[in-house]
């Protein structure tokens, strides 16, 4: 499929979805998913192969049929509600584009969104994403694959601080913070303070506290939040951009 033009227009259009996405995140609440569906779209990549990744290629259903996409064709659907009033826009900008909206509207740093990525059908198989019963080895092959770092993994993993996990969606139940609608650093401090009731811990979150390499940066970021966006927002950013180079 074409390359968007980036021209004034496509930036103006890029404008109405902010705005479109602001108003119906903040109506339906549904910041944490649109948040995933980004994470879900951008994480397929592979560096080696140079396939996958942020290309809206999970709006097919051979795609969010995968089990790990489990839920995400309510966020597919209000992407298309956006899509129906911003027509320009590729998939790829506009899911991307959700999860920065998803983050700065729920607290969270400002995510530079650059737009121009290419629209793709080609669904990668199944298995690109993570497990959350596999250890950290696993998490590594996972991000290593996609081109990220540790520091990567660590950041990225505190977008739990939005959401919840649903029984019917992934077997896994609860939130992992006390406010699933405010992106703040508490993901790491409850991390770090261990089990409380009716709060979540993957597998994949307990392996942070046990990594050498992870868990100085779980200490870092549950006691200063501004290292903590700083990073997220970095993190974030090269994740929206996985095989993508601006122009
Ligand atoms: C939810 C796994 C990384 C954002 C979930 C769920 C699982 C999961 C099992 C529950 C899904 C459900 O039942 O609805 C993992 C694993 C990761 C990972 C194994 C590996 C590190 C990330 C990253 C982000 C992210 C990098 C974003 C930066 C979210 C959000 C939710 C979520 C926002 C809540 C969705 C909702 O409330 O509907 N994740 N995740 N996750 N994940 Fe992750």
């Amino acid at each position: 499929m074409a390359l968007p033009v980036v021209d004034t227009e496509y930036l103006k259009e890029i404008d109405r979805a902010r705005r479109h996405l602001r108003a119906l995140i903040a109506h339906k609440n549904c910041a944490p998913i649109m948040l995933r569906l980004a994470w879900h779209d951008a994480g397929t990549y592979d560096v080696n192969t140079k396939t996958g990744g942020p290309n809206g290629s999970i709006r097919n259903l051979e795609e969010y049929s995968h089990g790990s996409n489990s839920g995400l064709k309510i966020a597919i659907d209000f992407c298309e509600e956006v899509r129906s009033k911003c027509p320009k826009i590729t998939y790829a900008d506009l899911y991307q584009l959700a999860g920065v909206v998803a983050v700065e509207v729920t607290g969270g740093p400002s995510v530079d969104f650059v737009p121009g990525r290419k629209d793709s059908n080609i669904c990668p198989k199944e298995g690109r994403l993570p497990n959350a019963t596999k250890g950290a080895q696993h998490l590594r092959e996972i991000f290593y694959r996609m081109g990220l770092s540790d520091k990567d993994i660590v950041a990225l993993s505190g977008g739990h601080t939005l959401g919840r996990a649903h029984p019917e969606r992934s077997g896994f139940d609860g939130p992992w913070t006390q406010e699933p609608l405010k992106f703040d650093n508490s993901y790491f401090i409850e991390l770090l303070k261990g089990e409380t009731d009716g709060l979540l811990k993957l597998p994949s979150d307990k392996v942070l506290l046990d990594d050498p390499a992870f868990r100085p940066l779980v200490e870092l970021f549950a006691k200063d939040e501004d290292a903590f966006f700083r990073e997220y927002a970095a993190s974030h950013k090269r994740l929206s951009e996985l095989g993508f180079s601006p122009k």
